[in-house]
C-alpha cells in the first residue's frame, strides 16, 4: 500500500468553510495520485463534502477520500447523539478514526468500546484508523511500548485476521496539538515495535496495515519523519486545517 496522508479536522469548520476548503484543495491535489489523501471533517459537513467529492470525481478531480472522526458500533437505535456505520457508508465514507487520544482522554473511551467500534467498522467496510499513544507521564515512566501494546492488542481483539483492512496511527499524546513532534528516532522506535506486534498478531498477514504517525506533523517536519522505515503516512491535525499547508505536507511526502 502507498502512503496515506489523513487530515483530522476535529471540531473545526462549518459546512460553508468545508466547501471553501475543498474548492481550493481538490484542484491542487488532483494530480498527486501517488499518495492516498483523506480528510475527516466534522459529522455535520460530511454530507456536503461527500456531494462535492462526487462532483469532483465526475470532473476527474477526485483524489481525496472521506473519513469520519468517530462512529458508534450499532447500526441504529436509542443512542442519542451517536452516528452509525450505515449513516457513514451512505455518504461513501471510506475511513473512520477510532480511539483518538481526545476520545480516550476527554470523553473517557476505553479499549473495550474502541474494540467494538473497530470490529463494526471492518464489518461495514469502513477502514478504521486505530489511534494509539502514550501520555507524557507514561513515557517518563518507561511505559510507552507497554501502553501501545495494550491499546493495540485490546483494540484489535477479534479482528486479528482482518488486519489488511485496518490502519494504525501512533500519536503520542504529548505531541498532539503541542507543536512538539516526536523525533524521527522516537517515532521509529515505536513504529518498529508496532510493526512487529501486528506481524505477530496477524501471523505475518499484515502487509496492508499502514502505521501512520500523528502529533504536530507539519510542512517542515514531514520529510524527515516520512523517511523513517515503518512510517507509512500521517494523521495531521492543525496543519490540515489550512488547504495550503496540508497540500505542502502531502508534497513533502511525495519527495521521498
Ligand atoms: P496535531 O493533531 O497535528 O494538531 O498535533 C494530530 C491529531 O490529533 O490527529
Amino acid at each position: 500500500m502507498g502512503y496515506l496522508v489523513a487530515g483530522n479536522w476535529k471540531m473545526n469548520k462549518t459546512v460553508g468553510e468545508t466547501l471553501e476548503y475543498l474548492e481550493l484543495f481538490l484542484p491542487a491535489v488532483k494530480d498527486l495520485t501517488k499518495v492516498e489523501i483523506m480528510i475527516a471533517p466534522p459529522f455535520t459537513a460530511l454530507s456536503s463534502a461527500s456531494i462535492k467529492l462526487d462532483a469532483a470525481r465526475r470532473e476527474g478531480e477526485y483524489n481525496v477520500k472521506l473519513g469520519a472522526q468517530n462512529m458508534y458500533y450499532e447500526e441504529k437505535g436509542a443512542f442519542t447523539g451517536e452516528i452509525s456505520p450505515l449513516m457513514l457508508t451512505e455518504l461513501e465514507v471510506e475511513y473512520v478514526i477510532l480511539g483518538h487520544s481526545e476520545r480516550r482522554h476527554i470523553f473517557g473511551e476505553r479499549d473495550s468500546l474502541i474494540n467494538k467500534k473497530v470490529i463494526s467498522a471492518v464489518e461495514h467496510g469502513i477502514r478504521p484508523i486505530l489511534c494509539v499513544g502514550e501520555t507524557i507521564e507514561e513515557r517518563e515512566q518507561g511505559r510507552t511500548l507497554s501502553v501501545v501494546e495494550r491499546q493495540i492488542r485490546n483494540g484489535l481483539a477479534g479482528v486479528e485476521r482482518d488486519l489488511v483492512y485496518i490502519d494504525i496511527a501512533y500519536e503520542p499524546v504529548w505531541a498532539i496539538g503541542t507543536g512538539v513532534n516526536a523525533t524521527p528516532e522516537q517515532a521509529q522506535e515505536v513504529h518498529r515495535f508496532i510493526r512487529s506486534l501486528i506481524n505477530e498478531i496477524s501471523k505475518g498477514n499484515d502487509h496492508k496495515t499502514r502505521i501512520l504517525y500523528g502529533g504536530s506533523v507539519n510542512e517542515k517536519n514531514a520529510r524527515e519523519l516520512i523517511r523513517e522505515p515503518n512510517v507509512d503516512g500521517f494523521l495531521v491535525g492543525t496543519a490540515s486545517l489550512d488547504p495550503e499547508r496540508f497540500y505542502k505536507v502531502i508534497t513533502e511526502v511525495l519527495e521521498v
